[in-house]
């Protein structure tokens, strides 16, 4: 079986939008005579210099890595999420989309299909984590807030991190963790002094003598540049003060606090003045990086900013990702060597029943398919080329049998 191999529902007229976009291309392929208000917004404030908008209604591209993944991946005009082989007109399955993301296949998302995409959407990338674990030296006991499905979790348990308690407001979130990763877990809000209390308690269950590592980062809708509520006064921005209170009781070797990039601009810089004032409170040393998930093997782009926060152990610096050594840097991890053996969908149909089409024929695919450890995975990435072209030939818009190069790639 594989799992949550389902293609989101389409409507009539999204299956127009999917008919017009090719490979790499986006909403500007959408002819006129489509009839949508929303594209009609688009196109006139694209025509007043208001942004490109180049994700919108857009088709992945084989050869590339995907654009973000968003907590809306059924949704064509929410993003880059219609299949990369123009025939298939739908958007990603939510295992394509988890595949993304570097879950293994392996890792069951459950809780009804919206709660499915946004556990997908929020979560930080497995292979991601993994490698920031690794950064933390000899492995220890782990506390993750804000936990959603567990992206940070698995990275840190595949380095060999041990849970001790992880902790989210969202059931269907930690019905998925405690599916895939440990079964002590916290349900409800972190603003509440009882379920506070709950977390430290398990928190401090481990044993003392191994490295204990905080992880997790308050929700980003409220810092990011994507949405309209970006403001300082939105109350989730004030989670980080709930965080803090439970490093300082918790009292973890280092903690880490992933966001959003949008968090550095935010007013003018103040909101991120205040939480990296709040993280010092709780530091001896605080240390910034902004990372690119592609660089890390990861076949998406998706920029984050991690604050380490040292307390007891010595601070270190963040290694560049396995794919920027080198002069030029590795080739990213394209969609196609992500997803070239999953099978073909329908939109709305179920493909759990499915059969892979062929052997994995990368190492991301092995790597998805259990066949090989992240360890062994991250270590064939630092010999990987800045020339793989994983991609010759694409498969034509449908029903005209003909091939061709390489499609255009919509503009970053
Ligand atoms: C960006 S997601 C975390 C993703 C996670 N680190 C991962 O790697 O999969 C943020 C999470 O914060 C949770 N959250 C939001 N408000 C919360 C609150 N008041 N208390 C506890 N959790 C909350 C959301 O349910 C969401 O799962």
């Amino acid at each position: 079986m594989i799992r949550n191999h389902i293609a989101p529902k389409l409507s009539a007229l999204d299956l127009q939008f999917a008919r017009a976009v090719p490979p790499g291309g986006n909403w500007k392929d959408i002819p006129e005579s489509v009839p949508s208000q929303r594209l009609k917004q688009i196109r006139e404030s694209y025509a007043r210099g208001e942004g490109s908008r180049s994700t919108y209604y857009g088709r992945l591209h084989p050869s590339q890595p995907s654009y973000t993944i968003s907590t809306y991946v059924g949704r064509p005009g929410n993003g880059c999420h219609l299949h990369y082989e123009w025939a298939q007109l739908r958007t990603l399955s939510y295992r394509e989309a988890a595949r993304l993301q570097s879950f293994p296949d392996s890792f069951v998302f459950t809780g009804p299909l919206t709660a499915v995409s946004k556990q997908i959407g929020n979560a930080v990338p497995p292979l991601l984590a993994y490698w920031l674990a690794t950064s933390f030296g000899r492995p220890g006991n782990l506390v993750d807030l804000f936990a959603g499905a567990g992206g940070l979790s698995l990275g840190f348990h595949w380095a060999g991190w041990k849970s001790l308690v992880a902790s989210d407001i969202d059931e269907h979130a930690m019905k998925t963790f405690v599916r895939n990763i440990h079964p002590n877990v916290v349900v409800g809000d972190v603003r509440e002094e009882d379920i506070r209390n709950r977390i430290v308690e398990l928190a401090a269950s481990g044993d003392s003598r191994v490295p204990k590592v905080l992880v997790g980062g308050p929700p980003c809708q409220g810092f990011s540049t994507a949405g309209n509520r970006r403001s300082e006064a939105d109350e989730r921005n004030l989670l980080f003060n709930d965080y803090c209170r439970i490093v300082e009781a918790v009292d973890p070797d280092a903690f880490l606090f992933e966001n959003v990039t949008g968090l550095i601009n935010m007013e003018s810089g103040r909101v991120f003045e205040r939480v990296s004032q709040a993280l010092r409170s709780v530091a001896r040393e605080i240390v910034v990086w902004r990372v690119s998930a592609e660089e890390y093997g990861v076949p998406q782009r998706r920029k984050r900013i991690i604050i380490v926060g040292f307390r007891k152990r010595a601070a270190f610096q963040l290694p560049h990702g396995p794919l920027t050594n080198g002069l030029f840097g590795g080739t990213p991890i394209s969609v196609l060597e992500a997803l070239g053996d999953l099978p073909a969908l329908v939109a709305g149909e179920n493909g759990e029943t499915l059969e892979y089409v062929t052997a994995p024929k990368s190492d991301y695919q092995s790597l998805m398919r259990g066949c090989t450890s992240a360890q062994s995975y991250i270590a064939a990435l630092s010999t990987r080329g800045s020339d793989v072209d994983s991609l010759t030939e694409l498969p034509d818009p449908i029903n005209t049998g003909s091939v061709r190069r390489r499609g255009k790639l919509a503009s970053s």
